[in-house]
């Protein structure tokens, strides 16, 4: 078999039980072209099956008994073995032990859960049992983020599952999980490559370009861009540029002061900014999206400052004067 690319998400997978969420992740990750590897096998059941099944694959695995250990210890010594593994994201799968608030805050973002119902509905334990006393026509599974709220971070992905009227909680349970085989991985790998995705990365700079005072959406070259000021006289303080002219970079071009910075940070930041063509002769700088770790909050200060330099006077003196406070 070919090996791995080099830039495949690294998972860590909690499991606590049979792990058959897990194998479907593993063996998802052993087709060509797959957006991730599994690292680590990690559980809190020393004879869970899924270790077992994992170990003869030829993935590390990892066993800590919860029992007589407080909660944060336990999460330390799941935590220790994820970053030993070099890990970038965990992923729960049938993990039935809740985790201490400071492990969920260090992994935010990058620590996924299944959970066997259509959230919001059902959080929590007997999840099909509660659909069928509640006469509900469908069951399912969703993903979700996990955050220090049990069972309520955003949900990436769902799938749906029709409940027959002879349905018990246990034949419910088992067309559920044949769901869920699907679901994990296809969830897993759409979320680990989304800062790929000129889709995900366009959204997520219209939001912040568009929260800035007096903005809208105009296309330019057949580009999208930002304007600020009116719709009539408004002028571009951000460009979105997708792989234009060669280019392997998802970008957003903004305004530098001029050619002196503009060429400063490509000189001292290659992996961050680059000179774009045509625009750059005009102290646009590009600033790369599509790579590891993008911080948003420094893209936010860049579109604020360039909002700032092309904003008409009468927005930016508001702005001066609440400075000054
Ligand atoms: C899965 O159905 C998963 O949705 C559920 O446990 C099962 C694990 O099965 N998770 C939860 O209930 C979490 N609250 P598996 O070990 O065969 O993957």
């Amino acid at each position: 078999m070919a090996d791995a690319p080099l830039n495949k998400a690294k998972l860590a997978v909690f499991i606590s039980g049979t792990g058959t969420n897990m194998a479907a992740l593993l063996f998802a990750s052993r087709l060509k072209d797959a957006a991730f590897e599994i690292v680590l096998v990690a559980s809190n059941v020393e004879d869970a099956d899924g270790l077992n099944l994992a170990a003869i694959e030829g993935v590390p695995t990892f066993a800590h008994s919860h029992k007589g250990h407080s909660r944060e210890d336990q999460d330390a010594a799941m935590e220790q073995a994820v970053l030993d593994a070099g890990a970038d994201y965990i992923v729960l799968a049938g993990y039935m032990r809740i985790l201490s608030q400071g492990f969920v805050e260090r992994w935010e973002a990058r620590m996924l859960n299944i959970h066997p119902s259509l959230l919001p509905k059902y959080k929590g334990l007997d999840t099909f049992a509660r659909a069928i006393d509640a006469g509900d026509s469908h069951a399912g599974s969703s993903v979700h983020l996990v955050t220090h709220e049990l069972d309520a971070g955003e949900v990436l992905a769902q799938v749906r599952v029709a409940i027959a009227s002879d349905d018990t909680p246990a034949t419910l349970a088992q067309r559920v999980k044949i769901a869920e085989h699907q679901l994990y991985p296809r969830a897993v790998a759409d979320y680990v490559s989304r800062g790929n995705d000129p889709e995900f990365l366009f959204s997520k700079l219209r939001e912040l370009a568009l929260a800035l005072p007096e903005t809208h959406e105009r296309s330019s070259h057949g580009s999208p861009g930002f304007r600020v000021g009116t719709e009539k006289s408004g002028k571009f303080f951000a460009h979105f540029s997708q792989q234009h002219y060669g280019s392997q970079h998802i970008a957003v071009l903004v305004k530098t002061s001029g050619m002196d910075e503009l060429l400063n940070l490509v000189e001292t930041q290659p992996e961050v900014y680059y000179k774009p063509d045509y625009y750059g002769a005009s102290g646009w700088v590009g600033l790369i999206l599509n790579r590891p770790n993008v911080d948003w909050d420094h893209i936010a200060d860049w579109l604020g400052r360039s909002w700032r330099s092309s904003a008409p006077a009468r927005l930016t003196k508001l702005l001066d004067a609440a400075d000054i406070f």
